[in-house]
């Protein structure tokens, strides 16, 4: 069957020091864990992180070129020369904040692919989207973006993240996010049914230890990617104990 995965988002937050006691609560317990976690970090600790993590480690961002005068800009080649496995590509906060378009979502997924990583693609709707019925419109949209460039088994995970239940303290109810991970996966099935039966879907938006274990035993949940939560290396192991292996 697939992966489940518990994967941490600790966004623009954290520092050494905090990030030393994270790395040591949770490399004290992780051998228990029956699924399979990564940690998702800003660029200046992943190597720290690499270093000293019991698991994968993953970007939050990466450029989409391969090299050269782009200032500022974190190359995938970059990211898998200090070890990075994965990296998160079309975050809501990404497509919002700093415009980022559907098509520069999937540039970065190839350059992820070309240099060996795994992306983490994130789609969702607004709140807007969903009360006016097009939550599946918009999240087959930024997939199949991706899906014209990249092949689905290049694919780390999908992960399912309405906007509105981001940060909010709102969470899409299981039943709500079953029926929109049933459909990304149908999509995906379109273009290759083995992959599409491997490939992890995961949701986030408001994932804590009180709700995970609900969420994680939908059939087409296969883990969660965590924000605020992941902040709390007990809360994000908790929800990682929440995760069956299948
Ligand atoms: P919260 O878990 O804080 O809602 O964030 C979810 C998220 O954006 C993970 O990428």
């Amino acid at each position: 069957m697939r992966d489940t995965l518990v994967i941490a988002n600790w966004k623009m937050n954290g520092s050494r020091a905090d990030n030393a006691r994270w790395v040591e609560t949770f490399n004290a317990k992780a051998p228990s864990l029956s699924s399979r976690c990564v940690v998702c970090a800003p660029f200046v600790y992943l190597s720290d992180l690499v270093n000293t993590l019991s698991i994968d480690v993953g970007a939050e961002n990466v450029a989409d070129e391969v090299q050269g005068a782009y200032t500022g800009e974190v190359s995938a080649e970059m990211l898998a020369d200090i070890g990075v496995k994965w990296t998160i590509v079309g975050h809501s906060e990404r497509r919002t904040l700093y415009g980022e378009t559907d098509e520069g979502v999937a540039k970065k997924c190839a350059r992820l692919v070309s240099a060996n990583l795994r992306p983490i693609l994130c789609v969702g709707e607004t709140l807007e989207e969903r009360k006016s019925g097009k939550t599946a419109e918009v999240v087959l949209r930024q997939l199949d973006a991706v899906l014209k460039v990249v092949s689905p088994k290049d694919l780390g995970a999908i992960a399912y993240e309405p906007v509105w239940a981001i940060g909010t303290g709102l969470t899409a109810t299981p039943e709500e996010a079953q029926a929109v991970h049933a459909q990304l996966r149908a999509r995906v099935a379109e273009v290759d049914d083995v992959a599409a039966q491997t490939l992890s879907i995961l949701y986030g938006g408001s994932v804590k230890p009180a709700n995970a274990a609900t969420l994680f035993a939908m059939p087409d949940i296969d883990g969660g990617l965590i924000g605020g939560a992941a902040l709390n290396p007990n809360d994000f192991l908790s929800i990682a104990q929440a995760c069956p292996a299948r």
